[in-house]
């Protein structure tokens, strides 16, 4: 050990008792491309969601609704709420009603297990890749501000759940006609369909929830029901970063539909 040459001060991989790697990493790979695509592929996101979010308008186009606008509590959706009124958000609501419910999903994927380690790679490098050293001299990991916020994670999930409720019940009501009559099925039906069947195995194949259904449990034999939800739960999470990532592209394709429906660029094709 004492003939090794000195890490030289400071934490990280110069800490004290890390192994002395002259060079930043040895990987001879090109390990640099996932955290690239991860930084294009959510600046797309985030622009193009920021853009739609800010528009307000171009949500509903009957019997389709957006889902970044759902719950939507806004007053010229009550229509396709079954004409309940929204007593809070009445036409003097001016804000854009993307805003007030976004925060949800997104503060559930921004505190996400996976997305954490998708965009501390990509976007601050904290480390790039495995193995590849980070440039910051030091780490503190999650446990101070504003990081240690990312534990509200679970609590999230609770409100992702009640957001998939929600867009169930948007695709469900995708089975009406414009006039209300049920027994439609236009390619938007199918469009919702994809998307809250990618939302749901999302947010289902969660690590918290995979915690909520069989964490803190001594022996599995003794609570049968919870073991099965379990190894279901688990399956799924075994695909969480895919399930990730095609949720988000769902997302933003069932919103860009409804946007050119809504705008009359396109016309929904109907299949019964
Ligand atoms: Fe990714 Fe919970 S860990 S959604």
């Amino acid at each position: 050990e004492s003939s090794q040459p000195s890490p030289g001060p400071g934490g990280g991989v110069h800490a004290p008792g890390r192994a002395a790697v002259p060079g930043r990493h040895l990987r001879t790979d090109r390990w640099w491309l996932a955290p690239a695509a991860t930084v294009a592929a959510l600046t797309a996101f985030v622009a193009y969601s920021t853009w739609r979010a800010f528009a307000g308008a171009d949500y509903y186009a009957a019997p389709y609704v957006s889902p970044f606008y759902s719950p939507c509590l806004a007053h010229d959706c009550v229509p396709m709420k079954g004409g309940a009124d929204w007593p809070l958000f009445g036409p003097w609501w001016s804000i854009s009603p993307a805003l007030i419910v976004l925060i949800f999903p997104l503060g559930f994927r921004l505190t996400c297990y996976y997305y954490r380690k998708a965009y501390y790679r990509g976007f601050w490098a904290s480390p790039p890749a495995c193995a590849v050293a980070e440039p910051h001299a030091k780490y503190t990991g999650e446990t101070r501000l504003p990081l240690i916020l990312q534990n509200l994670h679970r609590y999230f999930f609770y409100f992702a759940v009640l957001v998939a409720g929600v867009l169930t019940y948007d695709a469900v009501l995708a089975f009406r006609d414009p006039g209300g009559a049920w027994g439609h099925m236009g390619l938007g039906t199918l469009v919702l369909l994809a998307n809250i069947a990618l939302i749901w195995a999302y947010t289902l194949s969660c690590h918290s929830c995979r915690h909520i259904v069989g964490g803190r449990l001594r022996t599995f034999s003794k609570h049968p029901v919870r073991y099965r939800m379990w190894t279901a739960v688990s399956r799924l999470n075994a695909h969480h970063m895919a399930l990730a990532w095609a949720s988000l592209v769902s997302v933003a394709v069932a919103d860009f539909y409804v946007y050119l429906v809504a705008g009359g660029t396109f016309a929904d094709p109907r299949f019964f």
